[in-house]
């Protein structure tokens, strides 16, 4: 086989790649050395801004096949006729630990899935959790910055993750739901990935319903307890990204099966929780949960960097028959992402090949921007409307109008009748088997013991007893156990 030449990125051939080129034997370095300081400058780039949060993460390729019809709720295209195929990609992620940090921790998922639809790309950016620790936005930097290392100690800290939740009842039922068994999965692939919020499906007849993405494991579900955890994170920091591609290389693929929960829109305002408050459920008995797909895991990317690190996922990407309802905190996401991405890739990250549309072209007046790489063909106008066959709009709304009324302001989420910040988490809590409670509290102790301050630790006390007083008592008499 014929070698192939070593070149400089601008494609002359590199004469040596082992020595640098010196004033004489032993001499310094010459600065026309140009493929020395090429591959040093370069490698000096090698790194962007990792994400905010969900820094670690792992990606593949797969397919999302539609088996049962939902068109009476939805026209969206790729959910249009039972055996419909949409190439897809999924970037999983832990949330709080930066780029290194290792799997197999407590702390919610990311499921971002990307689905390459024929009317462009839908992003699904959910979690494994089907809710949230707060329901609006504007208290997104603070929880993160309470969870991420500490300024000062570079590390994460005990009173900041306690203090957020001590200050934020709202908290209990996710906290409750992380603490338990679920809260370290086994690997990516045997957990459920959730849309958690409320979006909204519109029909060709323009009627409007509510939604909530279930993905159910079809892996089965599968835990670590906290020490097993702790045992594998010390062999295997990529655990979770070592069972994903060699899961797949072997040609075991992952797979999800989607349910749907769907509310008619005229049923929102009274039902018993406010359906757009990411702190809640909708329990399975007033929603049940409808079958619309399966989505297979099946090919790995090529290259980490290029394609899972490069890889941007936007709330705001819908598609016809798909959109955002009034949750607040989806609201805040339909702004934070993409501004996220033109910091982090630029400008032009829709054109990465892993971004750009699959099953269609985008078409619009962008232009231009450092990276700049879709060239218009010769005459194309930057301006619209025009006169030369440029794209135009459809005229035709994305989703259902939604009626608003009230005043500006800034006001509290509207609460419902059954609508409390700890119900649901006692609910959670009395679900529990007697083994799972003793788990949940003694993973809850263990954190809250490292508390410097009493008072933080009582008003997180005060939010179990709130939820229910035996799940209180039990964490109280776990933390003083540790403490004393
Ligand atoms: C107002 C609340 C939130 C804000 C402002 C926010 C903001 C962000 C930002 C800025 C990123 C980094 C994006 C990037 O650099 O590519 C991110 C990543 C992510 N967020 Fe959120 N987030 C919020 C809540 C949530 C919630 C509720 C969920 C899940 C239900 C979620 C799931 C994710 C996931 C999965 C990623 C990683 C996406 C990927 O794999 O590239 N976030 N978030």
């Amino acid at each position: 086989m014929s070698k192939r030449v070593l070149t400089t990125e601008s494609g002359a051939p590199v004469a040596d790649n082992q020595n640098s080129a010196t004033a004489g034997v032993g001499g310094p370095i010459l600065l026309q050395d140009q493929h020395l300081l090429e591959k040093l400058a370069r490698f000096n780039r090698e790194r962007i801004p990792e994400r905010v949060v969900h820094a670690r993460g792992s990606g593949a390729y797969g397919h999302f096949e539609v088996t049962d019809d939902v068109t009476g709720f939805t026209s969206a295209d790729f959910l249009s006729e039972v055996g419909k195929k949409t190439e897809t990609f999924l970037r999983f992620s832990t949330v709080a630990d930066s780029l290194g940090g290792a799997d197999a921790v407590r702390d919610p998922r990311g499921f971002a899935l990307k689905f390459y639809t024929a009317e462009g790309n839908y992003d699904l950016v959910g979690n494994n959790t089907p809710v949230f620790f707060i329901k609006d936005p504007i208290k997104f930097p603070d929880f993160i910055h309470s969870q991420k290392r500490d300024p000062f100690t570079g590390k994460q800290e005990a009173d900041n993750v306690w203090d957020f939740w001590a200050h934020a009842p709202e908290a209990t039922h996710q906290v409750t739901w992380l603490m338990g068994d679920r809260g370290i999965p086994a690997s990516y692939r045997h957990m459920n990935g959730y849309g958690s919020h409320t979006y909204q499906w519109t029909n060709a007849q323009g009627e409007a319903f509510f939604v909530k993405y279930h993905f159910k494991t079809n892996q089965g579900i599968r835990s670590l307890s906290a020490d097993q955890a702790a045992e594998l994170v010390g062999k295997d920091g990529n655990s979770h990204q070592t069972d994903l591609l060699q899961s797949i290389e072997r040609g075991v693929y992952p797979s999800w099966t989607l349910y749907v929960q769907l509310m008619p829109a005229a049923e929102a305002a009274d039902y018993r929780f406010n359906p757009f408050d990411l702190t809640k459920v909708w329990p399975h008995s007033d929603y049940p949960l409808q079958r619309v797909g399966r989505l297979v895991l099946d090919r790995n990317p090529d290259n980490v960097f290029a394609e899972v690190e490069q890889a941007a996922f936007s709330p705001n990407n819908f598609v016809p028959g798909i959109g955002p309802s009034p949750d607040k905190m989806l609201q805040g996401r339909l702004f934070a992402y993409a501004d996220a991405h033109r910091y982090r890739l630029g400008v032009n990250h829709t054109l990465l090949p892993v971004n750009a549309p699959k099953a269609t072209v985008a078409n619009n007046y962008g232009r231009d921007g450092l990276m700049a790489a879709n060239a218009q063909g010769r005459g194309a106008k930057n301006y619209e409307p025009n006169s030369f066959g440029g794209p135009v709009e459809t005229g035709l709304p994305l989703s259902a109008p939604l009626a608003i009324h009230g005043y500006t302001g800034t006001h509290e989420a509207p609460a419902h009748t059954k609508d409390d910040d700890f119900f649901q988490a006692g609910e959670l809590y009395r679900l529990m088997s007697e083994e799972e409670k003793q788990r949940l509290v003694a993973n809850i102790a263990g954190g809250l013991s490292q508390v410097s301050r009493d008072d933080i630790i009582e008003k997180n006390i005060a939010h179990f007893a709130a939820a229910d007083a035996d799940y209180g008592k039990r964490v109280e008499e776990a933390v003083r156990a540790l403490r004393d």
